[in-house]
């Protein structure tokens, strides 16, 4: 009985790191995740510019985009960008998921949390906005082939028109899907960089407390020999 049990929950661990191991055949390309301001703000404009015409990102509210210093925007820009939007709206895109259904076949996922949620994370997007091949088989159709898409026949058309861009423009479109990367990576976890900086806070203070004790110490053993 109890062996049963040990050999079931071993197969149950290895089964889903196998299943994870199958879909990584494509090594992925660097991001470069930057929370640098002005690498966040690039990333917001290519998200509201292009992504959002298809994908939300409801965890993310327009007053976010202010509140959040990693972001910090006016008022001023905030507003422009919500247009008749409350603050407190998320990131909404205007297309239905009727209308995405019957264009694409499919609803773009909501992509607040696609970072954390894909393996791979950043690099994964970044990869796969710059990962539109042609199909040498000739099955998919030009703009759904995806060498980063697990199966690559993808129901996103090329957002950036990567797929036969002219030389000259490669650094920029890489640049675009870094930028939107290392945003999306933001959004999906934003409090990163207050948790690091606690995180070396809390180290500073218990490295301070070590030499206090220390001295603590010194002064109370001083007589004992
Ligand atoms: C024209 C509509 C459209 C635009 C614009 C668009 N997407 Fe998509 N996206 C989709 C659809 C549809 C899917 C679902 C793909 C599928 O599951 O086959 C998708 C899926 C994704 C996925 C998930 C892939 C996965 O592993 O499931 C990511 C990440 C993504 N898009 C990122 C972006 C980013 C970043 C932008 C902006 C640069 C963008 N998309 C622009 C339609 C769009």
């Amino acid at each position: 009985m109890k062996r049963t049990f040990l050999i079931v929950a071993a197969l149950m661990m290895f089964v889903p790191m196998t299943a994870l191991a199958s879909g990584s055949s494509v090594h992925l390309k660097d991001a470069e995740v930057s929370m640098d301001q002005e690498t966040l703000r690039r990333g917001l404009t290519v998200f509201t510019d292009v992504c959002m015409g298809c994908h939300s990102a409801k965890y993310i509210t327009y007053q976010g985009l202010m509140d959040y210093p990693e972001i910090g925007l006016s008022r001023e820009a905030v507003d422009e960008l919500r247009g008749d939007k409350a603050l407190m709206s998320g990131l909404i895109s205007e297309l239905s998921p009727e209308d995405a259904t019957e264009s694409y076949g499919k609803v773009p996922p909501d992509l607040s949390l696609v970072v954390p949620g894909r393996r791979g994370g950043a690099d994964y997007v970044y990869s796969l906005l710059t990962g539109y091949a042609h199909d040498k088989s000739g099955k998919v159709e030009d703009g759904n082939y995806n060498m980063y898409f697990p199966g690559n026949a993808i129901a996103m058309p090329d957002p950036l028109a990567w797929l036969d861009h002219e030389a000259d423009e490669t650094a920029e479109l890489e640049a675009q899907a870094k930028d939107v990367a290392s945003f999306l990576a933001f959004i999906g976890d934003p409090h990163q960089e207050f948790r690091r900086s606690l995180g070396a806070g809390v180290v500073g203070f218990l490295l301070f407390l070590t030499f206090i004790l220390y001295l603590l110490k010194r002064e109370i053993w001083k007589d004992v020999h």
